[in-house]
């Protein structure tokens, strides 16, 4: 047994992460995370120059915090991977900056990371998921339905026209007042949504009167209209209520705008998915001798509900599996990151070792 470290860095958006994966054992000896979430929220929506400030206050601590808890030194290594795209141009300099440094100081092949394929890959560093595979990534800013076909071949099969997923739950709940109640003020949206939607009817408002994009014949994701639609239902009741817009609407009406507000995003989903099945069905996409996956990554796919829903749809669907990554893997991190390096370190796609090629590596 040999071992393979790879050392992961990510800073693609607000989070600074860093890990040290072994490619040999599928293991992570160690991994450290520092989110800049809440000062962002404070100010309504991610700053990009603060988030690189940040990243640069913090990232050295992060990656000795992961290599630390290795219990490894840089010559152990045999290779740093980095984050290079997409994301916040600011962000990802700082990132790529480090990575390559430790590269170039530590005589090491870098391999520059797509923030998306690593996404979709870090199911395999547990499960035993062969390519081809569907992946479904829905996060905060993240909506997409790809095809999986080898770890450097990707089809997109669809991605949102407008706001994300997660990003719809996380104005309907501003929508809704969720954070000024003490329970749900330190949760993203679409946790506070989930939570609250156990205890409401889903039919009770009908969302999704007309669903999005019906009429096209692709696998795009629409969720601007919705949050419209919840805005429409809010304003009157609040209205109704005497509310100034700033409180909480009472209990049941609060518990079944979220039970509806969530049916109708997950629907929207549910609908999209399935046409994506449909369509890897007739072009027989996936040969018969590799058993279908549904891989479903990102911030929204911790959902227990939408789970659920897209168990069901598998199962009635040509028979396929779905595998979520461990919540804590499905949101950005530094170890997809590193397993992503892996992958390739194993496949020898994409690595660099040229110290030129090093220094050139832009995002
Ligand atoms: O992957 P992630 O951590 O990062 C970004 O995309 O930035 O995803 C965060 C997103 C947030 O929009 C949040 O509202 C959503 O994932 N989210 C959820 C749940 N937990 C987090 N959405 C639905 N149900 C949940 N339980
Ligand atoms: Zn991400």
């Amino acid at each position: 047994y040999s071992s393979q470290l790879v050392l992961g860095i990510e800073t693609s958006c607000d989070d600074t992460g860093a890990a040290v994966v072994d490619a040999a054992s599928r293991t992570v000896l160690g991994e450290a995370i520092h989110r800049q979430t809440m000062v962002h929220t404070l100010h309504g929506g991610i700053n990009p120059p603060v988030a690189k400030d940040l990243h640069k206050q913090h990232i050295h601590s992060v990656v000795t915090d992961a290599m630390t808890a290795a219990g490894v030194q840089y010559s152990d290594l045999h290779a740093v991977a980095t984050t290079l795209k997409p994301g916040l141009a600011m962000s990802l300099i700082v990132g790529r900056d480090y990575g390559r440094d430790v590269a170039l100081q530590h005589g090491l092949p870098f391999i520059p990371i797509h923030h998306m394929e690593a996404h979709t890959l870090t199911v395999r560093m547990i499960e035993q998921v062969e390519f081809p595979f569907l992946c479904l990534l829905v996060s905060g800013g993240h909506c997409m339905l790809v095809l999986c076909e080898d770890i450097d071949r990707y089809s997109r099969l669809g991605s949102s026209l407008d706001d994300a997923p997660g990003e719809a739950f996380d104005k309907g709940a501003r929508t809704l007042n969720l954070r000024s109640l003490p329970e749900f003020m330190a949760m993203s949206g679409g946790a506070a949504i989930e939570e609250l939607a156990r205890q409401g009817d889903p039919n009770c408002y009908s969302l999704n009167k007309s669903a999005p994009l019906s009429g096209y014949r692709d696998c795009n994701f629409s969720f601007s209209g919705l949050k419209e639609n919840l805005r429409h239902l809010v304003e009157p009741l609040e209205e109704e209520h005497g509310l100034d817009g700033d409180t909480v609407l009472p209990s049941p009406t609060l518990q079944n705008l979220c039970a509806s507000y969530q049916h109708a995003v997950f629907q929207h989903i549910i609908r999209r998915t399935h046409r994506a099945l449909i369509y890897l069905d007739t072009t027989r996409a996936i040969p018969d001798t590799v058993q279908k996956t549904l891989v479903v990554s990102g911030g929204v796919a911790s959902n227990k509900c939408l789970r659920e829903w897209l168990q069901k749809l598998c199962s009635i669907e040509g028979g396929y599996r779905v595998v979520c990554p461990p919540p804590e893997l499905c949101t950005d991190n530094g170890v997809m990151i590193a397993w992503n390096g892996a992958e390739r370190l194993l496949a020898d796609k994409g690595v660099l070792r040229d110290t030129q090629a090093i220094r050139d590596v832009d995002i």
